[in-house]
């Protein structure tokens, strides 16, 4: 199992200091940034798009300046142009979903083709036969853990099996991918999530909406130490 990573989603955080809300999490123990698109059709709401991610890019750092991962996570219909554009604008993974796209192959090659890794993310209702012919194809799996479209929902236990049965099918094709969550990921569920077999924890409110980001996600890597290959 790979090394935990916390990517903070930027939602919830104060849209008009963006840049600073960027470095100061990032320097708060984030190791990636969750960057939310939604385009009002294939959800009900509309966020950032390309633009604000070029000048996005250049807050997306450690403190010593050296670049930290930007993951973004298309919640739109149709995928491809706007990966294409997205790759521009400096993102270094792009998620789309499974019945998002018209043909999942060709996006998650065309992701792979312009240098970022790829992922595929599965609504709560989506079954696991969406990564059926694909799992030689994909660099990360977005198990979604409430339906996409906004920030600050509850997490849907029943997410927690079927990141177990993703984790299975994960260790069955010998392929390093990591196994992300997305959706009401907190301090109090953090370690239930992570003893399911998750190994990327997305949290916005979780983080942004608390006024101490480093305390918040000390506490979540602390919880999440002691599982199986966990480290922090
Ligand atoms: C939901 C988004 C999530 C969301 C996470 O559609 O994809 O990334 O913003 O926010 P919280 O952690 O508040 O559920
Ligand atoms: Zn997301």
């Amino acid at each position: 199992m790979s090394d935990v990573r916390i990517a903070a989603s930027i939602l919830s955080s104060d849209f008009a200091r963006l840049g600073e809300e960027v470095r100061a999490v990032i320097a708060a123990g984030a190791d990636w940034i969750h960057f939310d698109v939604m385009d009002n059709h294939y959800v009900p709401n509309l966020t950032l798009g390309p633009m604000v991610c070029a000048a996005l890019r250049e807050h997306v750092v450690h403190p010593d300046g050296s670049p930290a991962c930007l993951d973004v996570h298309l919640m739109v219909s149709p995928v491809d142009a706007l990966v294409q554009s997205f790759i521009k604008a400096g993102a270094n993974r792009i998620t789309f979903h499974s019945d998002a796209a018209t043909h999942v192959d060709r996006t998650l090659h065309l992701i792979r083709s312009e240098g970022a890794l790829a992922g595929l993310a599965l609504n709560p209702a989506t079954p696991l036969s969406a990564l059926d012919w694909v799992i030689d194809t994909v660099d990360l799996i977005l198990v979604m853990s409430v339906n996409p479209g906004f920030g600050g929902q509850t997490f849907i236990p029943s997410t927690l099996p079927k990141l177990e049965a993703v984790r299975d099918i994960i260790a069955r094709s010998g392929r390093d991918i990591r196994l992300q969550v997305d959706g009401g990921v907190k301090i109090a569920n953090i370690a239930a999530i992570a003893r399911a077999g998750a190994d990327t924890f997305v949290s916005g409110s979780g983080i942004f909406d608390t006024p101490d980001y480093r305390g918040t996600i000390d506490a979540m890597r602390a919880q999440i130490a002691h599982r199986p290959g966990g480290t922090s």
